[in-house]
C-alpha cells in the first residue's frame, strides 16, 4: 500500500481519477494529503467528501518560491509518502523539493511531450494543427515538463473547433493514463536509466 501526495491548483479532476481508483480497487495505495496553493481550488472540496486532509501553501506568505517548497517538503516528509502526484499544479518545483523526492514525482500534461509544454499545451496543439494529439504523464525535473515520460495516450484532435474542445476531448483520457500509473506505483516499480522508463511488477 503507497502513500500518495497530491499536489493540485484546480478543479481537481485527476485528483478525483486518483481517489475513483483507490476506491475501485484498481490503485492499492491512499492518500495521505492534498497540497493547493490556491484558497478556492475544487479539489479541497473533492478532499473534503473524502475524507483527505487537505493544506493551503500560499505564495504570498513565503518569501521565496524555495522557501514555499521546502514547507511543501515538510509536509510531504511528515505524512511518509513515497509518491507525490502533480495533479494540475500550476508551478515549477524547485530543487529544494525535487532532491529529495527524485523519480518520486510524477505530473500529468495534456499533450504528447516533447510537443506543445506549458501551461496552455491544448490551445498550441490546435493552434499549430496537429492532427493527433494526448496526454503524458512523466516524472518531474527541473525544467517546464521535461522529465523522463512514464506513459502517453494518442487523442485524434481533428474533428475539434476549439482549443476548448482539445482540452474536453483530451480530459477523460487524462484520468485513464493518470490512473493507470498510480496503479502501476502501487504494483510495481518504474526504473528511469537516463530518459528511458522501464516499468517493473512485483
Ligand atoms: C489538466 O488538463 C492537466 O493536464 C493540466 O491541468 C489540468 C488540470 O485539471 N496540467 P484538473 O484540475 O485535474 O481537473
Amino acid at each position: 500500500m503507497i502513500r500518495i501526495a497530491v499536489l493540485a491548483s484546480g478543479r481537481g479532476s485527476n485528483f478525483q481519477s486518483i481517489i475513483d481508483g483507490i476506491k475501485e480497487g484498481d490503485i492499492d495505495g491512499e492518500i495521505a494529503v492534498l497540497v493547493t496553493d490556491k484558497e478556492n481550488a475544487g479539489a479541497i472540496e473533492r478532499a473534503e467528501k473524502n475524507g483527505i486532509p487537505s493544506i493551503v501553501v500560499l505564495r504570498d506568505n513565503f518569501e521565496s518560491r524555495e522557501q514555499m517548497d521546502r514547507e511543501i517538503r515538510r509536509i510531504l516528509d511528515e505524512n511518509k509518502v513515497d509518491l507525490v502526484v502533480l495533479a494540475g499544479y500550476m508551478r515549477i518545483i524547485s530543487p529544494e523539493l525535487l532532491g529529495p523526492y527524485e523519480n518520486k514525482i510524477i505530473n500529468i500534461h495534456p499533450a504528447l511531450l516533447p510537443s506543445f509544454p506549458g501551461v496552455d499545451g491544448q490551445k498550441d496543439a490546435f493552434e499549430y494543427g496537429v492532427k493527433v494529439s494526448g496526454c503524458s504523464v512523466h516524472f518531474v525535473d527541473g525544467g517546464m515538463d521535461t522529465g523522463p515520460i512514464i506513459e502517453q495516450t494518442c487523442v485524434r484532435i481533428d474533428d475539434c473547433k476549439t482549443p476548448e474542445e482539445v482540452g474536453a476531448k483530451i480530459l477523460p483520457f487524462e484520468h485513464k493514463t493518470m490512473r493507470k500509473v498510480v496503479a502501476n506505483f502501487s504494483k510495481g516499480k518504474y526504473i528511469v536509466k537516463g530518459r528511458r522508463v522501464r516499468y517493473e511488477k512485483y
